[in-house]
């Protein structure tokens, strides 16, 4: 099964992700959450690609970016482009360098 998420964090959701979600809902005919044996839709939190924004992550290490209305089916089918995963430190001490700016 292909699982499909639909990136919200702010970047992309000012880039439209929100439109590519409703988009891919009605096309798909699945909510966040909900899969029909072959694919599986959901949203995530920032992937760490906002300058790509908007993202959709492929089967956990996949990623179309910029995505488009016109063309994302195509390459959700295509699998998208391998990508490391991006982890984001958001341990107390990241937070503390944060406060103190
Ligand atoms: S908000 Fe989508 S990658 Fe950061």
């Amino acid at each position: 099964m292909k699982r499909v998420e639909v990136c919200c964090g702010k970047s992309c959701t000012s880039m439209g992700s929100r439109d590519l979600l409703l988009f891919l809902q009605e096309k798909l005919g699945l909510k966040p959450g909900q899969n029909d044996g072959t694919i599986e839709l959901d949203t995530t939190p920032c992937t760490g690609y906002c300058s790509l924004s908007p993202n959709v992550r492929v089967n956990d290490d996949h990623f179309v970016h910029q995505a488009e209305k016109a063309t994302i089916l195509k390459k959700i089918e295509q699998g998208g482009i391998k990508r490391e995963a991006q982890i984001l430190d958001f341990s107390d001490d990241f937070l503390d360098d944060l406060r103190d700016l």
